[in-house]
């Protein structure tokens, strides 16, 4: 929440509650962290735990620890050392990094920033050559998984952008001295068209995010009619671990199982899409439950504390990712900040390892968590 505070001061304020905000009344934005809190960790003491162990694997490749970091778009808008700077913090960290379609780096040049596992998230778009393009291009640079949303037929109702004038094109008046007072923010997106959205763009179609004509095209290529034949298809044209993002029942998990999927995020969007959707971590017992040996589960949404990423594991999810919780240190620090963040995240988890004395992640299961609802 530090790094939140910092970030506020150093962005435009269009762009810090584009990143901060939710949709509709962002209940689902605040239920994903507060939900945590209706979990406890429940110890084992006396148990040694001189060496803690926070290896694991993910998408069949050996991780450091059991955190990714979600795709999220244009970290350019935050910090001017935007993907490539994370991308070098998730390989120190030993960590997967996963790449946006919305992302203001290609998938090449993220490719080349650091040698970490990556993830490059799809849109299958009305164009799906343009989808298909972007998949041949991810088999050439090397990525390990794909990953597709499925939780955005049409852009969420984020009314903080409306408010402050991000996503609507017109500059509000509200916000005019802030824009003012990051002078410097307005260079980079104007002169120096720094937050282009290069991999959507292609030489027929126009590529600056000026007006946000880029984001336009966007929302207007977002294809409605998509189904699970869809993933199908992608599952056909790539030949790796394939994520399906934005799912929340096991019924939906074991379609995207059906369809070909290795991997589900639990996840709303940072609860920016659907408004009343449930908390990720909520939902993990159940697919648990039903699929933990079928599909790798991977928990997005929420997670502030080293004791989330507990709760999640204990709870049956094989990973947790994040989004804002490495883009507020973005923005407040750049590729240090990150590090700085991430290190953070990383030493709770292995203190609140000690303290329950569990010494393995991969020791974490449904002894050492309880529901407080079942607690009485
Ligand atoms: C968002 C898009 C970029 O949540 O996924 O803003």
């Amino acid at each position: 929440m530090d790094f939140r505070r910092i970030a506020r001061r150093r962005l435009p304020s269009p762009v810090f509650h584009y990143l901060d905000g939710g949709a509709d009344d962002e209940w689902t934005l605040k239920r994903n962290t507060k939900a945590f809190d209706d979990y406890e960790i429940l110890p084992a003491q006396l148990s040694d735990v001189s060496n803690i162990h926070l290896q694991s694997t993910l998408f069949g490749e050996k991780i450091d620890w059991p955190v990714m970091l979600s795709p999220t778009g244009a970290s350019r808008l935050f910090h001017a050392s935007g993907e490539p700077a994370v991308v070098r913090a998730a390989e120190k960290l030993g960590m997967v990094y996963g790449l946006s379609t919305l992302a203001t780096t290609t998938i090449e040049d993220a490719a080349a920033a650091g040698n970490c596992p990556k993830m490059y998230q799809v849109y299958v778009l009305k164009d799906r050559g343009v989808t298909a393009d972007m998949v041949a291009r991810c088999k050439t640079s090397g990525y390990t998984a794909l990953c597709l949303t499925v939780d955005t037929p049409v852009p969420g109702n984020r009314e903080r952008d409306a408010v402050y004038g991000f996503s609507s094109g017109r500059l509000r008046l509200r916000s005019l001295p802030s824009w003012i007072r990051h002078a410097d923010w307005l260079y980079r997106a104007l002169i120096r068209k720094d937050l282009e959205m290069v991999n959507l763009a292609t030489s027929d179609r126009p590529s600056q995010f000026d007006d946000m004509s880029l984001l336009d095209y966007f929302n207007s290529q977002l294809d409605r009619s998509l189904t699970w034949k869809d993933v199908e298809w992608l599952a056909s044209i790539w030949d790796g671990p394939l994520v399906v993002k934005g799912v929340q029942t096991v019924a939906d998990c074991r379609q995207a199982m059906n369809a070909g999927a290795t991997a589900v995020m639990l996840s709303n969007h940072g609860g920016r899409q659907l408004e009343g959707a449930p908390a990720p971590v909520d939902c993990i017992a159940d697919v648990a439950d039903a699929l933990h040996d079928k599909l790798e589960i991977i928990c997005d949404g929420g997670i502030r504390r080293g004791t989330h990423i507990i709760k999640a594991l204990a709870l049956g999810a094989n990973a947790c990712s994040i989004g804002r919780a490495y883009l507020y240190p973005l923005a407040a620090g750049g590729e240090q900040g990150v590090i700085r963040g991430l290190t953070l995240l990383r030493t709770e988890l292995e203190r609140s390892l000690a303290l329950m004395g569990c010494d393995s992640v991969a020791k974490l299961g449904t002894g050492f968590v309880r529901h407080r609802g079942r607690s009485h």
